[in-house]
């Protein structure tokens, strides 16, 4: 079996701690490269918080350093989510700094997507910024990409402001320009990343699971993306999952936009499930997830790890 080759941006943050060690431990993906982009913490935070974590996993995979802010709006920040470090609870080992390149992201991800012999699946599970700004200096990339794969938007009502989800709030305008980017997208927002949940009893049994579980027990006392008995939401580790175990999903072909001017809408993902603004499809959008099933493939691949 061909293993998918895809790259990964992203803004450690917990969330995306898990959904990396679930990447990176699975036979069935080729992580290529991992970039990071400003969003739950700053750019220097999530790029140390990255290359802690591939220490941690004992994985030699290539780091590249991206925006470290949006494009037009000023930085966000989830520390209230994940901690001052961006991924407080655990105390990693000093990372391993060669494995970052000395190129930036965008220019690290054209490389690599243009020399690939197949086609890349681009995982964003960040704010969009690094991702909009290949789009506008190498569009010949579209050429080598399948698809994008992102953790973003909500069909509904939001996690940061009312109608806004983090992802796409934190970066608007490049939202905007990637879901007009006319590549193939999946959608996995709010509505299925606010039902993977992990309970205490759950986070019990990894603590003693492995080395990755153990770790993933520590970060999850301080993650605060969600609340420990109502369930801890493995936001980011939906776009993983979509990539292995896609029929988790339900899912819905349809038009998303972004909205960039109102004053209480900005960020918010416009999901046009009726078809009123009368555009061709841009997204396949995750609509609902069988969470039971979820539960089951995320003990599952987090058995895998180390
Ligand atoms: O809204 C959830 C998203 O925002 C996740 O990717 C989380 O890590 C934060 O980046
Ligand atoms: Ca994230």
């Amino acid at each position: 079996m061909s293993r998918k080759p895809i790259i990964i941006d992203t803004d450690p943050g917990i969330d995306d701690a898990v959904a990396l060690a679930i990447a990176l431990f699975n036979e069935e993906l080729d992580v290529r490269l991992i970039t990071t982009v400003n969003g739950n913490v700053g750019l220097e935070k999530v790029t140390y918080n990255t290359l802690r974590l591939l220490k941690f996993f004992d994985k030699q995979i290539p780091v590249a350093k991206g925006a470290s802010t949006p494009l037009i709006k000023d930085p966000v920040d989830a520390s209230n989510v994940h901690g001052e470090t961006g991924m407080d609870g655990y105390d990693f080992e000093e990372p391993d700094e060669s494995l970052l390149l000395d190129e930036h992201a965008v220019n690290a991800m054209h490389k690599e997507i243009m020399n690939s012999q197949e086609k890349i699946t681009l995982v964003p599970i960040g704010p969009l910024t690094n991702i909009a700004v290949l789009f506008k200096l190498y569009p010949e990339v579209k050429e080598n990409i399948a698809e994008i794969v992102l953790m973003g938007g909500s069909t509904g009502r939001g996690n940061v402001t009312v109608m806004a989800e983090f992802n796409i709030y934190a970066d608007p305008e490049a939202a905007k320009i990637v879901f007009s980017s006319g590549l193939p997208i999946v959608m996995a927002g709010l509505d299925v990343g606010q039902k993977a949940l992990v309970y205490p009893e759950d986070s019990e049994e990894l603590k003693d699971m492995n080395d990755t579980g153990n770790m993933i027990y520590h970060l999850f006392k301080k993650y605060r993306g969600g609340s420990f008995n109502k369930g801890l939401k493995m936001y980011d580790s939906c776009a993983v999952a979509y990539l292995l175990k896609p029929n988790l999903f339900e899912t819905v072909d349809t038009y998303v936009d972004i909205e960039l001017n109102a004053e209480f809408t900005k960020g918010a993902t416009i999901v046009d499930l009726k078809g009123y603004l009368k555009q061709q499809n841009n997204a396949k959008v995750c609509i609902d997830i069988d969470a039971d099933e979820f539960k089951k493939w995320f003990m599952e691949n987090i058995k895998k790890c180390k």
